[in-house]
């Protein structure tokens, strides 16, 4: 592919493309090669952004919905109209199989529809006062208003869809964004800056700011941003949280996700591969992808050697390649990380089935078993093709595993009775209880985020359009109803 271009691309201040103070390189997992360079925006245009944003809030919140939406329309259907170069661009910086690029621009193509959808819908309630006898006459006006320009901070391992998740939802309620992409992946973000200029936004309702990390602290203190929307990980994100008291954080962090296979699950090479699939997709890479695999005692002597076999069956190899399941991890430094975590594992007693290994940034899809629970493969998120799983007598130590972790995000629980899928809905501590599949399952209109270590708020497009949000009422009083 030919993303390097001879000037580096431009970062969005206020919604103009500009070249920068500094420069970037970006290159690609696989084989290191370079794909292209990005402008690094100095402090003053950092400052042009941000007064843009302000000065445009009270401008942007009271504009009409249709023009928001047909902002938000314009951008989903050039998401469309360019999704083949901008899989390849993700697959490029990012290193994921192309496959899993295409489907990464297919949602981020239905975020931008939703937010248009939802921006028209978004209108508030009223509320009836009269239900004492001091409320006779009077009728509450709950209205959401902005709370005001949005911080969005994007992680590396979606660089168009979680983007796209901080972007759609400000603009859909009429908040100015300033998005800040990951240093490692800013071109589909870049990219989403073209499609964003071609529309009838106000100047200073989008910038995006490929910066580092010393100048997004900054921001994030800023008082004029009061808003920060960060997805990443958990040190980082809860050391945000403390460095901004006032601000509302919005926090989407990682986990370590679990998958349970019951024993009235009908389908164990199903089951399996499906875990096997998801706990590997994008090398891992993913908040959701399993980690941790439960297994019901009385299917695991069948389980666990179908689990093996499909672990085994994954294809690695260049990104590229369609046929292939799994790409190499975002860098070198990220694999030999989660290698370390394999080998402190199989110190610890822990048996590896298959994988264990890797090459430069690619990981093997690793299987491992007997893993102590508080070796980090287990207890911490793993964020690589590595899956560990552990047998259990019943329901009861399945559920109580699930929870006895730090994090809290999504579990998938395979089984097909109505009363053990109720109970995993009530019992387990996660943000989100898929039934008969993986954690890995998310639909974007869906209120997405985690409980305990795995963050606070929710994303999804609306339940983000409300947390992007205040209500404000207004009570009439005097009126007959
Ligand atoms: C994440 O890694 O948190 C996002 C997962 C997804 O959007 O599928």
């Amino acid at each position: 592919m030919d993303t390097i271009t001879p000037e580096p691309r431009p970062a969005w201040i206020a919604g103009r493309p500009e070249q920068g103070a500094d420069t970037l390189l970006v290159t690609h997992p696989f084989d290191g090669s370079e794909v292209a360079t990005v402008a690094v925006p100095g402090p003053e245009q950092v400052e042009r952004a941000v007064a843009a944003a302000v000065a445009v809030a009270p401008e942007f919140r009271r504009s009409p919905a249709h023009v928001r939406a047909a902002a938000l329309e314009h951008v989903s259907r050039g998401l469309a109209e360019r999704a083949e170069e901008l899989a390849e661009v993700i697959t490029a910086e990012n290193g994921k199989p192309f496959k899993w690029a295409e489907a990464e621009v297919r949602r981020a193509i239905s975020v931008f529809r939703i937010a248009a959808e939802e921006a028209r819908r978004f209108t508030g309630d009223l509320q009836r006062l009269d239900t004492d006898a001091g409320g006779e006459g009077r009728l509450a006006m709950v209205r959401r208003v902005p709370r005001g320009p949005v911080l969005g901070i994007a992680p590396f391992n979606f660089p168009l869809n979680l983007v796209a998740h901080k972007v759609a939802p400000s603009l859909a309620v009429g908040a100015p964004i300033i998005v800040k992409p990951a240093p490692r992946t800013p071109l589909s973000a870049l990219i989403l800056g073209e499609l964003l200029a071609e529309t009838e936004l106000p100047e200073g309702a989008f910038s995006v700011l490929p910066l580092g990390n010393t100048e997004t602290s900054e921001l994030v203190t800023d008082p004029r941003l009061p808003v920060v929307s960060f997805t990443g990980s958990g040190p980082v994100g809860w050391s945000l949280a403390e460095a901004a008291p006032r601000k509302h954080v919005v926090l989407e962090l990682g986990g370590n996700a679990a998958a349970v296979v019951l024993g009235d699950w009908p389908d164990l090479p199903g089951a399996a591969a499906r875990i096997a699939t998801f706990g590997n997709y994008q090398a891992g890479q993913s908040c959701i992808a399993v980690q941790r695999v439960i297994v019901e005692r009385s299917v695991a002597d069948e389980f666990v050697p179908a689990l093996l076999d499909a672990v085994r069956a994954q294809r690695t190899g260049d990104p590229y390649d369609t046929t292939v399941d799994v790409g190499p991890v975002v860098d070198e430094a990220a694999a030999e990380r989660i290698v370390s975590w394999i080998d402190e594992a199989t110190a610890d007693g822990a048996k590896v089935l298959t994988g264990g290994k890797r090459d430069g940034a690619s990981v093997e899809p690793t299987l491992l078993s007997d893993v102590p629970e508080d070796a980090k493969a287990w207890a911490d998120e793993i964020f690589g093709p590595v899956l560990a799983v552990s047998v259990v007598d019943d329901a009861d130590a399945a559920f109580a595993a699930v929870n006895a972790s730090a994090f809290g995000l999504q579990a998938g629980v395979f089984t097909r009775d109505v009363r053990l899928a109720f109970r995993a809905s009530t019992e387990l501590e996660v943000g989100g209880v898929i039934v008969g599949d993986v954690p890995s399952y998310r639909a974007d209109q869906m209120p997405y985020g985690g409980v305990k270590g795995s963050g606070s708020g929710r994303e999804g497009v609306l339940a983000a359009m409300n947390d992007l949000t205040e209500e404000k009422v207004t009570v009439f009083t005097g009126i007959e109803l």
